[in-house]
């Protein structure tokens, strides 16, 4: 398994936090208020989890899902400083093996080979897609969106699209996502591409979208963080 983290994925939470001046971390928490106790949650390409632990301590159950073990390394450091009763942690990626449930079930393993029959409340792609070129990016989008149950949604965080509000501010939010883009192309060789438009891929998968959270740098919309409901049949 190719671990793309395995060098800078310790640095990892701290380096987006200080590019973001501390937007990242809020942008990656804003939608789970939309998330009640007995929540089925599923954080795909989780990194550290800041949502993954902050959803569990709201009493959802969490299964966090990463392909690099270093990654998974940091979760589990994470939740050992949660607070979080880990008596019945399953690291196994099997469910309902544990004597208790865990407080987040943690998979080392590519998305594409997570299934769920029951779906999910709520599946999150935090800086995630991002990370892909758009042919795979959009196999797992279409994946994920098929993880999310009737009436559940999908959560997804990241850079803006480069659009509103005049041609200086969409100079900024170009360079500012090429900066990271080209930043994580070297060290984690992730792919380098055009910002997505997450909002029009949940719109072309019937999602509705009702709600978008901006996180701003300088005034100039830098984050979103996008709420996109399943509609029931
Ligand atoms: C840019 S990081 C984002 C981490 C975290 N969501 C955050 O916002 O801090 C992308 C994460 O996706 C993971 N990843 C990449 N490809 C994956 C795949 N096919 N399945 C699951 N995780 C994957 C990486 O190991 C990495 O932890």
């Amino acid at each position: 398994m190719k671990d793309g983290y395995r060098f800078m994925g310790a640095l990892y939470e701290i380096i987006g936090a200080i590019y973001s001046l501390g937007r990242i971390p809020r942008c990656k928490v804003s939608m789970l208020k939309h998330v009640k106790p007995g929540d089925r949650v599923l954080v795909a390409g989780v990194g550290h989890g800041t949502e993954a632990v902050a959803a569990a301590r709201m009493g959802a159950l969490v299964t966090a899902v990463d392909l690099s073990p270093t990654m998974i390394k940091q979760l589990q450091k994470k939740i050992a400083r949660s607070g979080l009763d880990t008596s019945g942690l399953d690291t196994s990626g099997s469910n309902g093996s544990s004597p208790s449930p865990p407080p987040i079930q943690m998979i080392n393993d590519n998305i594409l080979n997570v299934t769920d029959p029951d779906g999910y409340d709520m599946v999150i792609a935090n800086f995630f897609l991002n990370v892909f070129p758009r042919e795979l990016m959009t196999e797992i989008f279409h994946h994920m969106t098929g993880l999310v149950k009737p009436g559940g949604c999908m959560v997804i965080g990241d850079f803006t699209l480069p659009a509103a509000g005049g041609w200086v501010f969409r100079v900024f939010q170009n360079i500012y996502w090429y900066i990271a883009a080209i930043f994580f192309w070297i060290t984690a060789d992730n792919a380098v591409h055009q910002v997505y438009d997450y909002p029009e891929m949940l719109k072309s998968k019937g999602f509705d979208i009702p709600e978008i959270t901006y996180f701003n740098i300088f005034g100039i919309k830098s984050y979103w963080s996008i709420l996109g409901k399943k509609p029931k049949p």
